[in-house]
């Protein structure tokens, strides 16, 4: 292991690369990042690199976004097959016909969406800025693609707003059922529950705080209680871990996403030394998806 990441560090600097990961990925990959975060943090700190490479161990939309606001940068995404089923999961057509609908619509794209989808949206948003991004929107009517479960969570804080859903989930967190978590309440009273706003409504009613990936580790890290349910996928307790070695967490042991677990550290070391798989995006497409993701680190500055 060791030897590992001495390769991956000597790497780093022979190729002038720098490593990007979220939360998800493998504890080993995590370690020999850069730069470790939730989508919105990813995205941000996308913006500000001086190295030639970017590493992104993580899913596809994720290293695509990264190229689209790096586009004189060489993006690699360990293994280009990493990506996330709920990115697919809306149509243009769809949005079109929404467009249709509603003069005043504002099509909102959470950050889990292939370009295509960007490129016909108006702003993008992640789970940690959804709610202020949308509430700083002049539109009344709101498309918000793909994921259901987050657009019913910004919704049901923006009662003013109009809410058109899709029927887009992540199937990591929308399998989670509200038995599960009250079992486990059963067995451990003083548990607090800190679920991911993917997670199916029912659950989050029973959650004692909702938020992003970098929110739950913010919350469990300040927080004085003992025991966590974290209903989030178990990558998260790699940092859990290490900021709270006295605390309990508990996660449910089917709450692995395969495609964030695709991206192992021998395809780090691999993608280093190869300088492959490179993430590619036409022009056209680039420019159309960056204005989204631009309105986007405007609007939640
Ligand atoms: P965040 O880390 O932005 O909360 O995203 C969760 C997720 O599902 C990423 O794929
Ligand atoms: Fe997509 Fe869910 Fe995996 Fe995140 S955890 S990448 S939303 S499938």
């Amino acid at each position: 292991m060791r030897e590992n990441f001495e390769r991956v560090a000597q790497l780093k600097k022979e190729k002038n690369a720098v490593i990007l990961a979220h939360y998800y990925v493998d504890d080993d990959v995590q370690q020999v990042a850069d730069y470790i975060g939730d989508s919105y943090y990813l995205s941000k700190v996308a913006t500000t690199l001086s190295e030639k490479v970017i590493v992104f161990a993580g899913v596809n939309f994720m290293a695509d976004s990264a190229k689209v606001l790096n586009p004189d940068k060489k993006v690699i995404l360990p293994d280009i097959t990493a990506d996330c089923p709920m990115a697919h999961m809306v149509t243009t057509a769809q949005i079109k016909k929404v467009r249709e609908m509603y003069d005043d619509v504002a099509v909102v794209c959470y950050i889990n969406s292939t370009l295509e989808l960007k490129a016909e949206s108006d702003v993008c948003v992640t789970s940690a800025n959804a709610i202020k991004v949308v509430k700083a929107l002049p539109n009344k009517n709101i498309f918000f693609i793909p994921d259901k479960n987050l657009a019913h969570f910004v919704a049901e804080r923006i009662p003013e707003k109009h809410f058109i859903y899709n029927e887009g989930y992540c199937p990591v967190h929308n399998f989670l059922e509200v038995k599960y978590v009250e079992d486990i309440k059963k067995k451990y009273p003083n548990i607090k529950v800190l679920a991911h706003p993917e997670c199916p409504r029912l659950v989050l009613e029973k959650a004692d705080y909702i938020g992003s990936t970098s929110g739950i580790i913010d919350y469990a890290k300040n927080s004085d209680d003992k025991e966590f349910l974290i209903c989030t996928e178990n990558g998260v307790n790699h940092k859990l871990k290490l900021d709270n070695p006295n605390k309990m967490f508990i996660f449910n042991d089917l709450s692995i996403c395969p495609d964030m677990k695709k991206i192992t550290l021998q395809s780090v070391i691999d993608a280093l030394e190869g300088l492959k798989p490179e993430v590619t995006v036409s022009e056209d497409l680039r420019k159309l998806a960056l204005k989204p993701l631009e309105k986007m680190l405007e609007l939640a500055k």
